[in-house]
């Protein structure tokens, strides 16, 4: 990638408007090599100047947030904070990692891949599959999971007011992913992937037996953040296979082999 660093004799000049020229390096692995300088006699906007000098990077000291924004625009990202001779900060960039602005939706990632299994008033059972999903209160213990309002379990957990984290592991991956892709509205999909269920011991809401995990949950309180709605169940009971609870009655995730 090709990058161009404001300088002001052999410093590190304090902004694209102050440089008395442009050095423009190529960064190879992690060693900047120095191409050509450029005189700052730019009669253009920035953005232009640069681009016209094929640049992907613009490195300086200081830089207004419009002017980030446009050279964004025209596909140069502004990395500022350097300072010192020119030669210096152009090796100290190459050496680092190069950072561009990625997209927000659901940029916290890796998610939990869990499944929510819940029964409505009339007694109907279903399960769907949740990634808005975490601890958010170790005492009391609480987590919660977001629901987006049209899935049909959502006002299955709004009238019960509980339901089940289970944490399935790759061998149930077919399971996840029909649950995840159907909905009750559409067919019994409990039945269709002949799911195992037994009740849970404390909240009105099944487990999901062939999970490791299940954890019993009753809500109590909800916000809605946007497209989810995020419940905050009160942790009532945790399950887990004996074989992964050790004698202090902590789970042993590590041999847990997550859904990916
Ligand atoms: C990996 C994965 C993660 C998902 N995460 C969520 C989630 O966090 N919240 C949600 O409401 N739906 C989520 N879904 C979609 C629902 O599981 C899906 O729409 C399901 O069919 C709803 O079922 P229902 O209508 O029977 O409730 C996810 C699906 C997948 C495959």
């Amino acid at each position: 990638m090709t990058f161009a660093v404001a300088a002001k004799g052999s410093k590190t000049a304090k902004s694209f408007d102050d440089c008395d020229a442009v050095i423009i390096y190529e960064k190879k692995g992690e060693k900047a090599f120095m191409l050509r300088a450029a005189e700052n006699t730019r009669s253009k906007p920035l953005a232009e100047f640069l681009k016209g000098l094929g640049v992907e990077c613009a490195i300086c000291r200081r830089m207004s947030e419009e002017e980030k924004a446009s050279l964004r625009s025209v596909g140069i990202e502004a990395v500022t904070g350097f300072d010192g001779e020119a030669e210096e900060a152009a090796g100290r960039f190459a050496a680092g990692p190069v950072k561009k602005e990625a997209n927000k939706k659901s940029c916290l990632n890796p998610m939990p891949r869990v499944l929510v299994s819940c029964r409505g008033a009339n007694g109907e059972e279903n399960a769907l599959a949740v990634g808005y999903c975490g601890n958010c209160s170790y005492d009391p213990p609480m987590l919660m999971v977001g629901i987006v309002p049209s899935r049909y379990s959502y006002q299955m957990i709004k009238e019960s007011g509980c339901f089940v984290v289970n944490i399935a592991d790759e061998e149930y991956k077919d399971t996840f992913d029909y649950l995840g892709s159907r909905s009750k509205r559409d067919e019994d999909k409990l039945t269709a992937m002949n799911v195992r269920l037994a009740d849970g011991k404390v909240v009105n809401a099944p487990i999901l037996s062939d999970c490791p995990v299940n954890i019993e949950c009753s809500v109590v309180d909800s916000i809605v953040t946007g497209s989810h709605e995020m419940f905050v169940g009160k942790v009532e009971y945790v399950h887990a296979d004996a074989s992964i609870v050790g004698c202090d009655g902590n789970i042993d995730f590590s041999s847990v082999s997550f859904i990916k």
